[in-house]
């Protein structure tokens, strides 16, 4: 660490409470977080991990409208799915908070009433983009349209996706109501303004001279919006839901969401610990965010000049964002159900967090974009943690029964050869290269080492073969001796990584949690000679190719059966072709052409059609996503193609039997693929 901290505050973005989380949030902030957080508490550092759900701002209002919920409903609901996930995953906040209570309501409030005493604010008319259709004003995601920097044609009016600008809703081109896709007019309304522009000299010299120790990726962001200018920004919205605006003449007026979600930090804090001062307002203190990349101008600009203007705060040592992480070359997509869901994963893998976590490590988006895929999931599982660290933890421990009378065995100075100088060297450089790698957010590097260091023990088992040394129990002893406080040693140092092993770990050398603490990591002297040791336990196991034949099927059949099947990424459409079948595999799919013969809607869900599918010689219901593209008019008639045998599955009370192939045109609508001529209507197509 290059500062000598008192005390650390760690930050994670606020997930919004419109969805649960998934794999790409706990790669993207919440796995690098729990890490760091983790290895600091085994230091023995002081620290506070705060969390939060973000429970205003658009998102919220909009799945609210959609589903006829009261926005309260909906986060309230979501609140607990993400509040049980992280505690099942094992992220540990200190706290996990929430920003509709009362606590922020205040403290939000008090923070804006600051800024306004202060004559901070610029409070401005102006005309704003206002549906007429649904009787409100258009802000952030309410509107979308072309973005002028890149021409992503689905940008929203405060950000675009594609490229990262912050945008106003004044900047798009062909602006459209995300509410009722009508074309938005003006109209007068009051507003609130942060002037950014008075803040950007002294940004300037905070982010590019102060901090050009920055990750690559944030520092670049910053350089290239600061070299743009700065602006005035809105920090309020007309709407119902959020944190009033605490003036007198505000009526229907809330904060920005942007404005009041990383005060959540401190209200998290303040409800957290009586001491909350201290970790906000003494220079002692390291303050780091951990977010993903959409998130860096908000907490590298706009926070700042917000924690600035106020004065009483400290500000960020340090803000190491994520990219993004697809899934199977994707971008993952709430809206199009392409995601791996933590609850999900908890169901299907219980008591695998950890595996979960090695492949996020192991593939973490540090610097760029990265993709999750299962194969590599299973990959991983099996030649890394099951062969490599599983698989060195339990040749130890078995031997350890088998030759040494389940006790850790003396080590006999006398004897003492390269070998056990090497690993003993390995180790303490081990525990070295991991600190620095952590210190410096290089969490990937960090992982590494440590599946290193356990493929060094099996390589020292190899070479010392204790199993053939029958007549030199001297010569045994050394290498289980040294094997066993291998074993320590990788409990100590994957205990940030891995804390469900490490936990594991420590039962199996029945030492309690302590020993987990930093400083004993780099000792060979962790397990006492003579001390008798439990039974070793499985790690890891081995993961099957059912299990990830199943989770692909999963992934594809929530994709395509979601009601909101949108336009697909650029990504989609470059996919690389998927690994090589058999011609066995292929013919197992029983492909049939069928004769839609009726259609109608399906209740409550916007984008499924309910088909009824003729085959000759029976009748089949699917559900297929396409109410988006086609009214049930259109495609009754039309003859498709059908996979036949694929397992039903229950959507919307209904069972879908089979799925119907679709492709899409240039413009990303869903075709159907049919045969050119009328075919015999339940004939096999192979
Ligand atoms: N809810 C935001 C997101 O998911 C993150 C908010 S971070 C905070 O992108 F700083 F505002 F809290
Ligand atoms: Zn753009």
């Amino acid at each position: 660490m290059p500062k000598n901290f008192k005390r650390h505050l760690i930050t994670a973005a606020l997930p919004y409470a419109n969805g649960p989380v998934h794999i790409g949030h706990l790669a993207g902030c919440f796995l690098p977080a729990d890490i760091y957080v983790r290895y600091l508490r085994a230091k023995g550092e002081d620290v506070k991990f705060v969390c939060g759900a973000d429970e205003h701002g658009v998102p919220i209002t909009i799945r609210a409208m959609k589903e006829d919920k009261t926005p309260q409903q909906v986060v309230d609901d979501f609140y607990k799915i993400i509040d049980t996930s992280f505690k099942d995953f094992g992220i540990s906040f200190d706290i996990f908070s929430r920003t509709s209570n009362k606590e922020h309501h205040e403290t939000a409030q008090a923070f804006f009433k600051d800024l306004y005493d202060k004559n901070l604010f610029e409070e401005k008319e102006s005309e704003q983009y206002f549906d007429e259709e649904k009787q409100t004003f258009l802000a952030d995601r309410y509107i979308t349209g072309t973005c002028p920097k890149c021409s992503n044609e689905n940008a929203y009016g405060d950000q675009c996706e594609n490229c990262g600008s912050a945008l106003s809703p004044e900047e798009l081109i062909n602006p459209k109501s995300a509410l009722s896709s009508s074309i938005p007019i003006k109209k007068k309304t009051k507003h609130w303004y942060l002037p950014l522009q008075n803040y950007e000299a002294w940004l300037k010299q905070w982010v590019l001279e102060d901090h050009k120790e920055w990750k690559n990726n944030v520092y670049g962001q910053c350089k290239s919006w600061l070299e743009q200018g700065l602006r005035s920004r809105a920090m309020t919205r007309d709407s119902n839901w959020g944190v009033p605006v605490p003036l007198p003449d505000a009526e229907g007026k809330v904060m920005y969401v942007w404005f009041d979600a990383p005060i959540g930090y401190i209200s998290a804090t303040k409800e957290l610990t009586p001491h909350w001062e201290d970790y906000w307002k003494k220079d002692d203190t390291q303050l780091v965010h951990f977010i993903g990349k959409d998130n860096i101008v908000f907490h590298c600009i706009i926070f700042p000049a917000m924690l600035k203007a106020h004065g009483d705060y400290i500000l960020p040592e340090n803000v190491p964002a994520n990219e993004f992480l697809n899934i199977e070359g994707k971008k993952v997509s709430t809206s199009r159900n392409w995601a791996v869901w933590v609850h999900e994963y908890l169901e299907d893998f219980p008591d695998q967090q950890d595996v979960m976590r090695y492949v996020l490590c192991a593939n973490a988006p540090e610097n760029k974009d990265n993709d999750f895929t299962w194969k590599d999931f299973q990959e991983r599982n099996n030649s890394e943690l099951v062969a490599i660290y599983g698989n060195l933890v339990n040749r130890v421990f078995v031997l350890m029964h088998k030759l040494c009378g389940g006790k850790v065995p003396p080590f006999h100075m006398d004897i003492k050869d390269s070998l056990d100088d090497k690993l003993y060297e390995k180790i303490v450089t081990s525990k070295k290269a991991i600190e620095e790698s952590i210190d410096s957010y290089k969490f990937r590097e960090g992982l590494f080492q440590l599946i290193d260091l356990a493929r060094e023990g099996n390589k020292y088992l190899q070479e010392k073969e204790p199993w053939k040394k029958k007549d030199d129990q001297k010569s045994i002893d050394n290498c289980l001796h040294l094997g066993l406080q291998l074993c320590a040693n990788l409990a100590i140092l994957g205990n940030p990584f891995l804390p469900h092993t490490s936990q594991k770990l420590c039962r199996m050398m029945k030492v309690v949690d302590r020993m987990l603490e930093w400083k004993n990591a780099g000792s060979i002297q962790l397990l006492k000679t003579g001390y008798s040791l439990n039974q070793p336990t499985l790690l890891f196991a081995k993961i099957e190719d059912e299990q990830i034949e199943q989770q692909m099927e999963k992934l594809h059949a929530n994709a395509i059966a979601h009601e909101e099947s949108e336009v697909p990424t650029e990504a989609a459409n470059t996919n690389p072709i998927k690994d090589e079948i058999q011609f066995d595999d292929f013919s197992k799919i029983d492909l049939r052409s069928a004769k839609i013969i009726a259609a109608e809607k399906v209740k409550k869900a916007d984008k499924l059609l309910n088909l009824t599918l003729d085959l000759g010689f029976e009748q089949r219901t699917v559900l297929s996503g396409i109410a988006e593209h086609y009214t049930p008019e259109e495609v009754i008639g039309l003859e498709v193609t059908l996979v036949a045998n694929l397992a039903p599955r229950k959507m919307r009370g209904i069972e879908s039997q089979g799925m119907i192939l679709m492709t899409e045109d240039a413009d990303g609508k869903l075709i159907f693929v049919s045969p050119k001529k009328a075919s015999k209507v339940g004939s096999p197509i192979h």
